[in-house]
């Protein structure tokens, strides 16, 4: 059985008990600033869990994208991955636990649907707590189908009792729908690993047990306070792993040799010219890391140093870093990676095709980038070795703060080459530059403009290079609507009555970095309002800079009314990239960008 077949037979079956399918979510969550990413597929739908009806009715189903970025060092292994596809049936506020377990066996077990083995299922519910008493429901519906199947499911031996750690659904951020949960693990009979403890059990993650679905009933909010208040409307959120799933189908070795990997480890075999047995370990992650990259720029993420960017970043970095290990003498062929992924995604995933253009920059820029990084930062790691013999947490730190060497990169060599690195000594180190950093941003939040850091100056004067650039490449009915500047980008928003293309994008990046190659000269003069104007500046006139304002010019390009701050000379700005150029209102559109 293929994916697609899977992900069909998921949606016909619920839709053969009165679902209706929904689409997919953005990676991006819309509405919820307390969550970076969707990490599961009941994130979209929290207000209609919370009661909001739903315009599809009450009973939904779907295959969401999901990315979780807590098991990243786990990726790599048979089962452990960033990005992936989420199968799940919800009731919001109609059937509850008898028909989400009845249907979640006979889902999986089934000979007209998955026809799992059902002596090879195994099944947690929750132990009871002060908060929420004992699930002895889900105990008698899972008796109860397990004895259909001639099965006689004991506690202890095929349903297995947890804590709240294990077998509660909460919510992401610190409120919200809740409740207790039931998983199923399948028996893959591989041998116990020893290394995760010395008796195996089904929550042990030696991966001879594989959670394969969850069924949480959510049937609490949990309130600031801390309490748990039972819900008006009883509901039913599940959950099913794709990748895990097609792998117990598929019956693999791991989840990368299913059909929802395997195209790609192919073609990344055949770009970089090795095989995937010889190197295992870094293919997975190569193709676990670039899939999750693709489907995060495909939403709208780019690559920074802040958030869901820095997220990004690490991904494509780590990613490149691992077709490095496999190929040293390779560069800037992973890009070529992801067209396979878009072929292979892009009809169940229309964005991403649509994104092509977007994703092939995006990953082309970052490695070329991080290409430099990776080879200076690794030259300097060599070089300590080789001076000191070992790494110290602060060393980790410069290597970072110096060369954007990130410390998973540091931690990754210095465990090939058995050298341990204090943790905590980076991590003290890091908080004493953000709180620097903090208060450097307290400063700028008081004194906006009085704000001269040098930083700052270098984005001002950026922006006047944009401002120019822009009416160049689009026309004079260019002009700045808005502007902010942060010690991490800068936003500008100006007139334009249409979305600008890739190629409008890449001029206007392309001309403000010639300006600043040229290394023009900024300087400042004061003028009247009147005088500014006869000058040609642009600017703000409305009145707002009183009667004597100054006037920026950048060599003979521009000309601006400004209160500063600013560089000397262009040449001190930076390399420029733009990051985003999204709609701010009609006839008015926004660019990020970063200096770099
Ligand atoms: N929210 C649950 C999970 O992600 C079920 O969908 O496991």
């Amino acid at each position: 059985m293929t994916a697609q077949e899977l992900r069909n037979k998921f949606l016909d079956f619920f839709k053969s008990k009165g679902h209706v399918v929904i689409p997919s979510a953005s990676l991006v969550p819309e509405n919820d600033p307390t969550v970076l990413f969707t990490t599961a597929g009941m994130h979209p739908l929290v207000p209609f869990l919370l009661g909001q009806p739903h315009p599809a009715g009450n009973r939904l189903v779907n295959f969401q994208k999901c990315l979780r970025t807590d098991d990243i060092d786990e990726v790599g292994d048979s089962r452990h991955n960033t990005f992936f596809e989420m199968l799940g049936n919800w009731s919001l506020g109609d059937y509850f636990k008898k028909e989400a377990i009845e249907w979640s066996f006979e889902f999986l077990t089934s000979k007209d649907w998955l026809g799992l083995d059902p002596n090879l299922l195994f099944v947690s519910v929750f132990e009871g707590d002060k908060d929420a008493p004992r699930d002895d429901e889900s105990i008698a519906i899972w008796r109860e189908v397990f004895k259909k199947s001639g099965i006689d499911a004991e506690i202890g031996e095929r349903i297995f009792m947890y804590p709240k750690k294990k077998n509660w659904w909460g919510p992401a951020g610190l409120t919200g729908p809740c409740g207790p949960c039931s998983e199923m693990f399948y028996f893959t009979g591989i041998e116990h690993d020893p290394r995760y403890g010395e008796i195996c059990h089904i929550n042990c993650d030696c991966g001879r047990y594989l959670e394969i679905w969850n069924d949480v009933f959510m049937e609490y909010e949990k309130k600031p306070d801390g309490s748990f208040e039972p819900l008006e409307q009883k509901n039913v959120d599940t959950g099913m792993g794709l990748e895990r799933i097609t792998h117990i189908l598929q019956k693999t070795a791991s989840i990368y040799e299913t059909d929802l990997f395997w195209p790609i480890i192919q073609k990344a075999e055949e770009l970089l010219g090795k095989l995937y047995q010889d190197n295992i370990h870094s293919f997975r992650i190569v193709a676990d890391h670039l899939r999750a990259s693709v489907f995060l720029i495909a939403d709208g993420v780019s690559p920074s140093n802040i958030e869901r960017g820095y997220i990004l970043r690490r991904l494509i970095r780590r990613a490149i870093r691992h077709w490095y290990n496999i190929n040293i003498s390779l560069s800037g062929l992973i890009a070529e990676l992801a067209k396979t992924i878009i072929d292979q995604y892009g009809h169940i995933y229309p964005a991403l095709n649509d994104k092509r253009d977007r994703i092939w920059l995006e990953l082309t820029q970052e490695s070329e980038k991080f290409s430099k990084t990776i080879g200076r930062g690794i030259k300097e790691f060599d070089r300590m070795i080789e001076r000191q013999k070992s790494i110290s947490g602060i060393d980790a730190f410069n290597l970072y703060q110096t060369y954007g060497f990130p410390l998973e990169m540091t931690m990754e060599l210095a465990r090939e080459k058995n050298i341990a690195i204090n943790k905590n000594e980076f991590s003290n180190e890091f908080k004493k530059h953000q709180e620097l950093s903090r208060a450097g941003s307290e400063q700028k939040f008081k004194g906006g403009l009085a704000d001269h850091s040098e930083i700052t100056a270098r984005y001002h004067t950026a922006t006047h290079l944009l401002h120019q650039a822009l009416r160049d490449v689009l026309g004079h009915h260019v002009f700045q609507k808005g502007s902010n500047i942060t010690a991490e980008r800068m936003r500008f928003d100006f007139s334009h009555p249409q979305k600008m293309t890739l190629e409008e994008i890449k001029k206007t990046e392309d001309a403000v970095n010639e300006k600043i190659k040229e290394n023009l000269n900024v300087r400042s003069e004061v003028k009247t309002i009147n005088e500014a104007k006869e000058l040609g500046a642009i600017g703000l006139f409305e009145g707002k800079y009183g009667e004597n304002v100054s006037v920026y010019s950048i060599g003979d390009y521009s000309k601006e009314i400004c209160g500063g701050p600013h560089i000397k000379y262009t040449g001190e700005i930076g390399k420029f990239r733009i990051i985003k150029e999204e709609a701010v209102s009609a006839g008015v559109r926004r660019i990020k960008a970063v200096i770099e």
